[in-house]
């Protein structure tokens, strides 16, 4: 199981490629906020950090086995501005298991570019991939992140209650899901998000 998209990875409104060093501007400017990263698992990022990381787990063009992980940056395609970043995790082949995850610049929220770009990284999930469920992870507080997933047709799964040590504080987890065949049905049911 592998996956090389050809780029750009183009929706209706948006491409996907991969990232480069010339994205570290546009990077740092949501990557780098404390607002952006309140939930996410690390701290705002500062320019070095970011160019270590677009060497390295950032910067990937494919996924060539488990374990790895290929983020994809979200272009506006009238605009070529980079507006966010989402990552395809690949956990398991022996599970067809993968996980997504997913950034954007706050001054392109609420146009749904999230969803749309989401939607193009199942695609490529499910039919590149071959993965049979993908999950999501959040913070139970992340209320946006939820309203995201379930309008991609993810279901709630569980609730962790007080389970990971986070920022300094116990914060509860939710874990949502969606396998091959119900996210063909979402799409066929809203073939955009
Ligand atoms: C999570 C995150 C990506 C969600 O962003 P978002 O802007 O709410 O999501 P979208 O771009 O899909 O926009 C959807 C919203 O735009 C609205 N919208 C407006 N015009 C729209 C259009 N033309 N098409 C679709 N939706 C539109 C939708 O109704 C929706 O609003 P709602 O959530 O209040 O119902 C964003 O909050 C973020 O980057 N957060 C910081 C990082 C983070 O926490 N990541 C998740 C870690 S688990």
């Amino acid at each position: 199981m592998d996956l090389r998209p050809n780029y750009p990875v183009s929706t209706p409104r948006l491409q996907l490629r991969p990232l480069t060093a010339n994205d570290t501007t546009a990077l740092l400017a949501y990557r780098g906020e404390a607002e952006v990263c309140r939930y996410l698992p690390f701290e705002p990022m500062d320019e070095s950090t970011i160019a270590a990381r677009l060497a390295s787990d950032l910067g990937r063009r494919e996924i060539t086995g488990e374990g790895q992980s290929l983020t994809l940056g979200v272009e506006l395609a009238d605009t070529a501005t980079l507006i966010g970043d989402v990552v395809l995790f690949f956990h398991s082949v022996r599970h067809a298991g993968g996980e997504i995850g997913y950034v954007f610049n706050p001054t392109a929220a609420h146009r749904g570019y999230a969803a749309e770009a989401c939607a193009a990284v199942l695609d490529l999930a499910f039919d590149d991939l071959g993965l049979r469920r993908v999950t999501a992870r959040m913070d139970s507080r992340n209320a946006a992140s939820a309203r995201l997933v379930t309008r991609l047709g993810m279901r709630h799964e569980a609730h962790h209650r007080s389970s990971e040590m986070f920022k300094g504080s116990w914060a509860d987890l939710d874990i949502y899901a969606i396998l091959d065949e119900e996210w063909r049905a979402h799409r066929r049911r809203h073939p955009q998000p």
